[in-house]
């Protein structure tokens, strides 16, 4: 069992790729020997890390819509590949628009994946935009449910915004409004 003592807040985190099946190759028929070559590299890059104190990042991309090739497709796939590779200081990069194409779940998945997950991504399905775009998921929801898990990450914006950017930022603003902060968001004590 792999160690779960992880803050990523003290971490500088790195995202390591798990590259794509080649051209005119059956995924199926490479799977194994690229399962293989992808421990084996991300065991070599997690002791490198390791020396700086930093963490690996290791994120499903889906393979149904934006990378038909792309090795690493789920969460259930990188927690295996994960346990296996069996290095503390790597972790799971759970981009939820990936993890709603391929799998949809998310509350069940981010609950079980919680302990292995180092930075979370968001984007609204299907456009890829802000989160308060129109799509399939309710980020008011998870964004809660984020919380109540305890997750004290990162969450990274990897959407396209529609327009402006800053004015696209609405839905942080109602986040911050709905945790009664002020606009610009949580502010330390020294502050
Ligand atoms: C939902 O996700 C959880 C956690 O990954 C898994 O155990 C469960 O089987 C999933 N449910 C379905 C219907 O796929």
């Amino acid at each position: 069992a792999m160690a779960l003592r992880f803050s990523a807040n003290l971490s500088w985190l790195i995202h390591l790729m798990a590259g794509r099946v080649p051209q005119g190759v059956e995924r199926a028929a490479v799977a194994g020997e690229m399962e293989a070559t992808f421990i084996e590299n991300l065991r070599h890059a997690a002791d490198v890390l390791a020396q700086e104190d930093m963490v690996g990042l290791v994120e499903p991309i889906n393979s149904r819509i934006t990378d038909p090739r792309y090795f690493l497709n789920t969460p259930h796939q990188a927690a295996a590949i994960l346990e296996k590779v069996g290095r503390p200081n790597l972790r799971l990069q759970l981009d939820l628009f990936h993890c709603q194409i391929m799998d949809g779940n998310l509350s069940r998945n981010l609950e079980t994946y919680l302990p292995l997950i180092g930075h979370i991504q968001i984007a609204q399905v299907p456009g890829r935009h802000e989160p308060d775009s129109p799509g399939e998921l309710n980020f008011p929801y998870i964004f809660k449910l984020l919380e109540s898990l305890g997750y004290t990450g990162y969450v990274g914006c990897e959407y396209a915004p529609k327009g402006d950017t800053i004015e696209g930022l609405g839905w942080l603003r109602s986040y911050w409004e709905s945790k009664g902060m002020k606009p610009g968001g949580p502010r330390k004590a020294t502050e």
